[in-house]
């Protein structure tokens, strides 16, 4: 039996790879880099001595898509676990995305996260948990990450309907939504321009993977890491959405992010 792991090489798509490692289970990592998952992979088997199947893949290409799942496919490999991870994060104002960076956003984030999923469940164990890294980004619209928000609200709402289609089949569907979560230097660093917000709404990747392991094994729907951003999300639900959306506005105006 093995877990899928999509976004293996990030922040945290290695923490899932180290804690589902430690409890002993076999991993099928993917990202773009065949060097950055062959140092994974030696890491993985040296510490944990589970077996680790790599396949380099650029999400955005069906083709290779379809490569990776002929190689699953011919490996006859069997997932227990699908973790959905691997996402782009481009901030800035709708009108200045190139076309191409558009495509490259909706495609990381929904069309390979969707149509992986679909053909996974046809490689899967009678039991199976599916994890998807969503975001709270998605719990609203964002004017200037309106793209990165609307992506990760439709992982947010496709994925709960499935938790419900899937609900009697033996497979339990959890949808995780973190606030800041500390990975790339350029994310740690925004978090700390956040001052006691950021403080207070950050957590670790490991912390985000151990709590989301727990949470779908107990099937919850969504699962949101981090006492401060429950309430955080709650409080969100109250206040008028006009109030809420000009707040957005005016902080995420202020910078811009690109993805490669
Ligand atoms: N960090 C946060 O604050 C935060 C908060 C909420 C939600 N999230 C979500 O959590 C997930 C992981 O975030 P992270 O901070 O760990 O990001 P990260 O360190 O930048 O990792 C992103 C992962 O996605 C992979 N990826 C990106 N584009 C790809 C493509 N075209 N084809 C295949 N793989 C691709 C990357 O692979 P390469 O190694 O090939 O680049 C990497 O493994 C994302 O979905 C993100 O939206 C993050």
């Amino acid at each position: 039996m093995w877990t899928f792991i999509s976004g293996a090489t990030g922040g945290i798509g290695k923490a899932f790879c180290h804690a589902l490692a430690k409890k002993g289970k076999n991993l099928y990592i993917t990202g773009r880099s065949e060097q950055k998952l062959l140092a994974l992979k030696e890491q993985l088997n040296s510490k944990y001595g589970v077996e680790v199947c790599h396949f380099a893949c650029d999400l955005t290409s069906k083709e290779e898509r379809e490569k990776m799942l002929a190689d699953m496919s011919n490996n006859s490999i069997v997932f227990e676990r699908i973790v959905n991870v691997a996402g782009v994060d481009i901030q800035k104002a709708f009108t200045d995305y190139t076309p191409e960076k558009v495509l490259f956003q909706l495609r990381v984030n929904c069309e390979a996260t969707v149509t992986l999923t679909h053909a996974l469940l046809k490689m899967r164990a009678p039991k199976t948990e599916i994890i998807t890294i969503s975001s709270m980004s998605g719990a609203s619209p964002m004017p200037y990450f309106a793209l990165y928000s609307a992506s990760k609200a439709m992982l947010t709402n496709f994925f709960t309907s499935l938790h419900y289609e899937l609900k009697k089949s033996g497979v339990k569907v959890t949808t995780v939504m973190p606030g800041g979560v500390y990975t790339r230097e350029d994310i740690k660093e925004d978090i700390k321009n956040q001052g006691l917000w950021g403080k207070l709404s950050a957590k670790s990747p490991e912390f985000v993977a151990e709590k989301s392991l727990k949470a779908v094994s107990k099937n919850k729907i969504t699962y949101i890491p981090g006492g401060f951003n429950k309430f955080l999300n709650f409080i969100m639900k109250l206040v008028p959405k006009r109030i809420v959306l000009n707040f957005i506005a005016k902080r995420w105006k202020k910078q811009t992010k690109d993805a490669f």
